[in-house]
């Protein structure tokens, strides 16, 4: 921060984190930044001087509760000693792009309205409301810089993420991120590997590498994608575990692939979102690939990484699809052994191409799919987890169960929730950050359950 920065000592602040990785990543961002200039992160809206709501408009859903949230202030008191004479709110992430000062109508108690590719500007934008008054939004087309020189304050010690990517440039048909978050930009490998080093010197076990479509890395700035080069640059900085989000199955390639065979650091699962089973669908999205492709993918991924677990994305109800199409998706997922699926409704998002397209699906039919295809993918999860019965696995340590405190709560190398008692004499406050064996006694839907050796 430059000398001019404006300080908000004694002042306290919450932000509520909606959607994806990056919104949370971004969220991360928001903490460093407010805490490196003298204010106090507190765990509720109760507590805080300054809420900062980071949100997301990837469905209409996320829509509606963040205009019901922020109504709700209203009723909230500030506390007592509180420095401010009046709470202050902003609004960032996709919605404050989307809608800029637009939002002041809506919400006309709302102070302070940013978008995605002006983070940094928060802290002065909360300083001109401080000492003037009145609203204030910033949103810009474009960033000049990649965010990532802000401060960063981690939500767990162990673990960072690292966008190597911001924006898309995929345009699939129902999507509005390309449109409030840009075009796909490119950090330099010199910047992420150093970042990365400065990662595991500070104790860090795992990083999670960002972007909207992490495959296609690089090709703004070299020309052609060179992710499988950041994934040997990370491996070599000695992380323990290496993971990436998202992957578009029209660029995972074959020497990405053969990484999952090589690269020790490297973790055995994979997140690649389908969308739907239907070749007419995939058109219609505008995906770039067929199911058979797909499937081809899912093929490899298995030659060359045997058990790996896979998780993926579909929408139900896209405009247009019939019984069979339908059929198609459920055929998919019924087929590949998924250990998780996020599934959506479809959600119209005013500006994109497919909110132009015929959408006359009643909502009961959509709704029936939708509730037979979360039965086959929670039936296909608790098969998949099976396989690990039995199995001893290293658990990196989060903290506690959130509905038992005397069981400990981590992540497998699969990425499935392992929960384990709390060995005799152990502290939680000490095992947290680090990778405990854990023997493999039940296997659940969503969670693995053993005992630690
Ligand atoms: N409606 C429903 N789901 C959507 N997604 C993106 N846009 C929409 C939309 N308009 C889903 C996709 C994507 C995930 C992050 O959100 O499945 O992979
Ligand atoms: Fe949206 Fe498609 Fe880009 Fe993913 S790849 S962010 S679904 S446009």
């Amino acid at each position: 921060m430059t000398p001019s920065s404006p300080s908000f000592m004694d002042i306290t602040f919450h932000v509520q984190t909606f959607g994806c990785q990056m919104n949370k990543h971004d969220s991360e961002r928001v903490v460093g930044m407010l805490e490196s200039l003298g204010a106090i992160d507190v765990p509720t809206i109760e507590e805080a001087d300054i809420v900062v709501f980071m949100t997301c408009c990837v469905r209409e859903a996320a829509d509606i509760r963040l205009i019901g949230q922020v109504q709700t202030m209203k009723n909230i008191p500030l506390r007592k000693s509180s420095p401010l004479k009046k709470r202050l709110i902003a609004v960032g992430g996709c919605i404050g792009q989307r809608d800029g000062d637009q939002l002041f109508q809506q919400l006309p108690h709302l102070d302070v309205v940013f978008g995605t590719n002006n983070l940094a500007s928060l802290p002065s934008l909360l300083a001109e409301v401080l000492e003037s008054g009145g609203h204030r939004a910033e949103t810009l087309e474009d960033s000049k810089v990649f965010p990532t020189e802000l401060p960063t304050t981690r939500e767990h010690a162990w673990a960072a993420w690292l966008p190597i990517t911001i924006g898309c440039n995929n345009f699939c048909t129902y999507c509005i991120v390309p449109y409030v978050r840009g075009r796909e930009k490119s950090r330099p490998l010199e910047d992420v590997v150093s970042e990365a080093e400065r990662y595991v010197a500070a104790g860090v076990k795992e990083i999670t590498l960002l972007g909207q479509n992490v495959n296609s890395y690089g090709r703004d700035l070299y020309g052609k994608p060179r992710f499988a080069d950041i994934l040997d640059a990370i491996d070599r900085t000695g992380v323990e575990r290496l993971r990436f989000a998202t992957s578009h199955p029209k660029d995972l390639t074959d020497e990405v692939i053969g990484k999952f065979a090589t690269l020790r650091s490297l973790m055995p699962a994979l997140h690649l979102p389908a969308q739907s089973g239907s070749n007419r669908i995939l058109s219609d999205m505008h995906r770039s690939y067929t199911v058979e492709h797909y499937r081809g993918l899912i093929e490899k991924l298995r030659d060359a990484c045997p058990g790996i677990a896979l998780s993926t994305d579909i929408i139900v109800g896209f405009p247009g699809e019939t019984e069979e199409d339908f059929e198609a998706t459920y055929k998919l997922i019924d087929e590949v052994g998924y250990h998780q699926v996020f599934t959506f409704i479809y959600s119209k998002r005013e500006g994109t191409p497919a909110a132009k397209m015929i959408d006359n699906t009643p909502r009961e039919v959509i709704q029936k799919r939708f509730d037979r295809l979360v039965d086959v993918v929670q039936a296909r999860a608790f098969e998949a987890n099976q396989s690990d019965l039995g199995a001893t696995v290293p658990v990196l340590v989060e903290g506690v169960s959130k509905r038992d405190t005397s069981l400990i709560s981590g992540k497998s190398p699969k990425n499935q929730t392992v929960h384990a008692p709390l060995p005799d004499g152990a502290c939680i406050e000490e095992l947290a950050g680090s990778i405990v064996r854990v023997r493999i006694e039940e296997a659940k839907t969503w969670y693995l359950r053993g005992t630690v050796i």
